[in-house]
């Protein structure tokens, strides 16, 4: 495996820069700027309503932004937003976001194939090769849905037919299909118990160990100041502390606006 170190990783796989958001009249993000790297989870934590989802949608040009993105050390900051994902750049929403009507392991096979673009003339002229290409990729599919804890027997139920936590985890799973570099998580501990915690926990510590660069925004304290490498804290729109989850934590600011008030 490539060997990474701070100081020989040129460029952070994900760096957002001075990104400010107007809703109308509303300013819902100003100058906020944060960079993560491969093998890192950064984690952006703030009260309700500071801006931290916002921060995802001008970070993945849902929403038009000031300030600028790189990607890799490339400035992707006016690609359209469909197209980020086809360059490693993922996300999961905080409201679970799946295709209703398709079966659990067609919204894989469909990130599968969405994610890794390739010819149409197979289909088209050779209906028997285009089976056997379904049939490897609903193989591959189901693989890569086990190993990130959506059982087999659920793979031909409807998303909405799932626990929550296992809905939790099919997001995820979608979101780091083959080509994921850098994962945004919004709330993905949201709702979860204790067993499903325990899982989510696991496999944040797994995609940080293959090498992605993840981005967690996440109410639960707990879980941030055990996995993430650094915090960085949103209030009102900007940033107001950051560093390593422990400095962060002792951080007056931070107390008050947040901690504190969570308490
Ligand atoms: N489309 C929109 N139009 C107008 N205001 C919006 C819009 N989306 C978000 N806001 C406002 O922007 C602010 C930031 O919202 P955002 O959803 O980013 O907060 P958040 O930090 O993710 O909060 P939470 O922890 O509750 O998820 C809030 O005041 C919200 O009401
Ligand atoms: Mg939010």
């Amino acid at each position: 495996m490539e060997k990474l170190s701070s100081s020989a990783d040129p460029a952070p796989a994900f760096a957002v820069e001075r990104l400010s958001v107007r809703f109308g009249g509303f300013q819902a993000l100003r100058d906020v700027s944060w960079s993560v790297r491969s093998g890192q989870i950064l984690s952006i934590i703030g009260p309700n309503g500071a801006g931290k989802s916002t921060c995802f949608l001008a970070a993945t040009n849902m929403v038009a932004h000031d300030g600028r993105l790189f990607l890799q050390g490339a400035d992707v900051t006016t690609l359209r937003a469909h197209r980020l994902p086809l360059r490693g750049l993922r996300r999961t929403f905080q409201q679970n976001a799946f295709f209703a009507g398709m079966t659990v392991i067609e919204n894989m096979a469909g990130a599968l194939l969405e994610n890794r673009p390739s010819s149409l003339a197979g289909a088209v002229f050779l209906p028997w090769r285009e089976r056997r290409r379904r049939r490897a990729i609903l193989a591959e599919a189901a693989r890569h849905l086990e190993s990130y804890h959506v059982p087999a027997a659920w793979h031909h139920h409807f998303p909405g037919e799932l626990s929550y936590g296992t809905q939790r985890m099919l997001s995820i799973a979608l979101a780091a299909s083959p080509g994921a570099r850098v994962i945004l998580l919004d709330e993905p501990a949201a709702g979860l118990g204790g067993e499903d915690m325990r899982a989510l926990r696991a496999l944040l510590l797994r995609l940080r160990a293959e090498g992605l660069a993840v981005v967690l925004i996440e109410h639960h304290m707990d879980l941030v100041m055990d996995i993430a490498d650094e915090v960085v804290v949103i209030d009102l729109g900007a940033v107001i502390a950051r560093g390593a989850p422990a400095l962060v934590q002792a951080d007056a600011r931070v107390r008050d606006a947040y901690l504190g008030r969570a308490a």
